[in-house]
Order: C-alpha cells, then sequence, then structure tokens
C-alpha cells in the first residue's frame, strides 16, 4: 500500500484557524463590519428560505454598475465567482478548433474551460521581462482560427499590470481583428490605476469580475461578467445560475460595495507595505528574487531557481512546520513553475511576520538537509 499524497489545502483548511494565509491571494484585511452586519441581516431575515431575484438584486446590480462606470441600462450578470463567468462565456464564444491566445505564466481554470469547449490554448511564455503580453507577440500569435485574447490585469500569478496605453493598444488589437478580449479584472483594486479595455473595445470586451478579492469575499462565491447587450445576450444563454447566485454573498458585495471608498485605501496601503517588508526579507536569502517589483496587485513570485529548491519542497516545509502557506508555482505554469512560488499578501502584518521567520529559515533547512540529518 502506498501513502495517499499530501493535500496541502485538506491539511490547512483543516487547521484554518492556525494558518497564514497566503497562497490564494485572498484578501483579510478588509473590516468585518463591511460585511458582516449585512450577511447576518440576511439571515436574520431567512433570505437564504426562498430564491434571491434571478438577475441579482437590483441595488447590488446598480453598485456594480457604478463601480465600473456602465449605463444604467448596461448588462451586467451575476455569477458564483468570476469562474462561473469564465466558464460561461468560453462556452459561449469557443467553437471547436478555435483558438485562444493567453499567457504562462496565466490563470489555469481559462485555459482548462477552453479546452473543454475544444478550443487550443496559445499560451505566451511571460516569465521574463516585462513579465505581461508583449503586442508584437500577441500579432504575430494572431491567426485565422483566434477567437479570443485574454487579458488579465493586473496578472495572476506575475503582479505585473498593463499602462492605459497598452490597454488600448490590445482593445485596438481586438477590434481590428475581429476577435474577443477577454478583460479578467479580478484584481484592478489593487493598483492606484487602471483602465478597462471595455472603454476602447466595447464591442469585443467581455469584462469579467469579482468581489472574491476586492472585497475579501473568496468563499462566497460571487462576481459576475459585463459585455455589449448582443454579446451578454449570447452568454447569457449558458447561465445555469437562473435562479440566482447566493444571498447572503449578494448582501455582503451590497454592502462592501457601497462602502468602498472608505476601507480600500487601507486595504491598499497595508497590502503594499507588506510586499516591501516581503522583499526586504527575500533580499537577505541568496538564490532568492522578486522578478517583479512592484506588483500591482496582492500576490507575486518569488524566483527560487538560484537556491536549488523545489517550488513543492519550501511549500511544503513552510506549512507543515510553520503553517505558513504559500503556493509552489506549478499551479499556474506548467513551463516556469518549477522556479517559483507565488505568495500574496493582503494580509496582517503578523502573518507577514511568519513568513518572515518562515522562509529564510526553510530555505536554510532545505539546502542544507545533510546537516539537518546530522
Ligand atoms: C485571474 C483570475 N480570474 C478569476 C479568478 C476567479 O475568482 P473567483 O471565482 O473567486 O471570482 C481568479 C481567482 O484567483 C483569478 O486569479
Amino acid at each position: 500500500m502506498t501513502d495517499a499524497p499530501f493535500e496541502p489545502f485538506a491539511y490547512a483548511h483543516a487547521r484554518f484557524g492556525e494558518i497564514a494565509w497566503m497562497c490564494q491571494n485572498t484578501n483579510h484585511l478588509v473590516p468585518r463590519e463591511v460585511v458582516e452586519p449585512a450577511m447576518l441581516e440576511a439571515i436574520r431575515e431567512r433570505r437564504y428560505t426562498m430564491y434571491p431575484q434571478g438577475k441579482g438584486d437590483p441595488e447590488l446590480l446598480d453598485l456594480v454598475r457604478k463601480d465600473f462606470g456602465l449605463a444604467p441600462a448596461d448588462p451586467v450578470i451575476l455569477t458564483a465567482g468570476g469562474t462561473e463567468a469564465l466558464y460561461m462565456l468560453e462556452r459561449a464564444l469557443f467553437r471547436p478548433g478555435d483558438e485562444m491566445i493567453s499567457s504562462d505564466p496565466g490563470y489555469p481554470i481559462i485555459h482548462r474551460f477552453a479546452e473543454l469547449a475544444g478550443a487550443n490554448v496559445r499560451a505566451l511564455p511571460i516569465y521574463a521581462p516585462p513579465y505581461r503580453l508583449d503586442l508584437e507577440k500577441v500579432k504575430e500569435a494572431i491567426g485565422p482560427k483566434t477567437r479570443i485574447l485574454v487579458l488579465i490585469d493586473p496578472l495572476n500569478p506575475l503582479g505585473s499590470g498593463y499602462s492605459r496605453e497598452e490597454v488600448r493598444s490590445f482593445a485596438d488589437l481586438a477590434h481590428d481583428h475581429r476577435i474577443y478580449l477577454l478583460n479578467d479584472v479580478t484584481y484592478r483594486d489593487f493598483p492606484e490605476r487602471h483602465t478597462l479595455a471595455r472603454e476602447f473595445a466595447p464591442e469585443q470586451t467581455i469584462t469579467v469580475w469579482s468581489v472574491s478579492k476586492n472585497c475579501g469575499l473568496a468563499g462566497m462565491r460571487l462576481g459576475g461578467l459585463m459585455a455589449s447587450p448582443d454579446l451578454a445576450s449570447t452568454i447569457g444563454r449558458f447561465h445555469t445560475n437562473d435562479l440566482g447566485v447566493d444571498v447572503v454573498a449578494q448582501w455582503a458585495a451590497r454592502s462592501a460595495l457601497r462602502t468602498k471608498a472608505t476601507w480600500l485605501p487601507a486595504v491598499r496601503r497595508q497590502t503594499r507595505e507588506n510586499a516591501v517588508r516581503i522583499r526586504e526579507v527575500v533580499a537577505t536569502v541568496e538564490g532568492a528574487s522578486l522578478p517583479v517589483f512592484p506588483s500591482q496587485a496582492n500576490m507575486f513570485p518569488i524566483d527560487l531557481a538560484g537556491t536549488g529548491i523545489r517550488p513543492e519542497a519550501i511549500q511544503e516545509e513552510m506549512l507543515l512546520r510553520d503553517g505558513v502557506f504559500v503556493r509552489s508555482g506549478g499551479y499556474v505554469s506548467p513551463l516556469f513553475g518549477h522556479r517559483f512560488i507565488r505568495v500574496s499578501f493582503s494580509n496582517p502584518p503578523s502573518d507577514i511576520e511568519r513568513f518572515a521567520r518562515s522562509f529564510p529559515a526553510a530555505v536554510a533547512r532545505l539546502r542544507a538537509p545533510t546537516a539537518r540529518a546530522a
């Protein structure tokens, strides 16, 4: 009999109160007063006994429109996390044999959904400066079968983002080639400035958003998409949640969006300070480096190639010894995942200090296994 493989998520969830959760780009900094009273209100009113409005709570839909600068009649589709929006749009827009241009590193479920719909993924390698898609390389990759270009901004797992001019160039490219632009803006609230591609290519762009990361609501599973009315109705045919998404999640999101201006600046500030602290720590570890700094998001990779240590080994070491959960790169990068771990840092400073103690010590132990055995 062989031992069952170690499952880091099962291990961490079983001890979740003790874990510094730096593995999923989640946000632990939004004050609980922002969302918990709203969730409790939905529960007290026993909203869970009936279906919510199928298209979503009207005030929530208006708040989302306001947040994205949309007009009152612009379509907004609510889904169970951005993930469901990604599934719907790829299912709706791909025909077998189509191509999608994306990146490696990138966000893997987007690729998996394309494959499920019979499309082929061209993941352009971007683990080298400038650590984001290059317009000329994307142009070269476009062919007669290209149907969707994926523009995640800021990018998971790299933390790099696009300037307004770059967003405009990609939007123009999509427009000129009559291809769709999947603008995944899950992390758009972390940088000081962000540009939505729909501004330049409203007919071509599908904007996928989420309250998982900006509002600290990953467990509530709420997100959505927006697109031109025609495109939204094509995609909307594939909505499996026609009875509406989780009502407690909607109440939480409504409260978070109503008050975003009051708490987001502090979340950003702490996230940025944490990144600086992590940089200090990484600088003390020979062979480790930060390819992307500053991050435009709440995560970045730490390159370990110069340490000779496997990312999976350090993930396990830090989790088991210190309860600090970082993520090995293989999850987000078939090509480069053997080189890096991804750490996210919208966390209280106490988590970052646990990381600061754990990471250098784990590297030292793994670098010298014989010394440990002695
Ligand atoms: C780029 C990107 N898109 C979409 C998602 C999906 O998020 P959710 O389904 O929680 O909204 C994630 C989650 O990590 C992500 O990183």
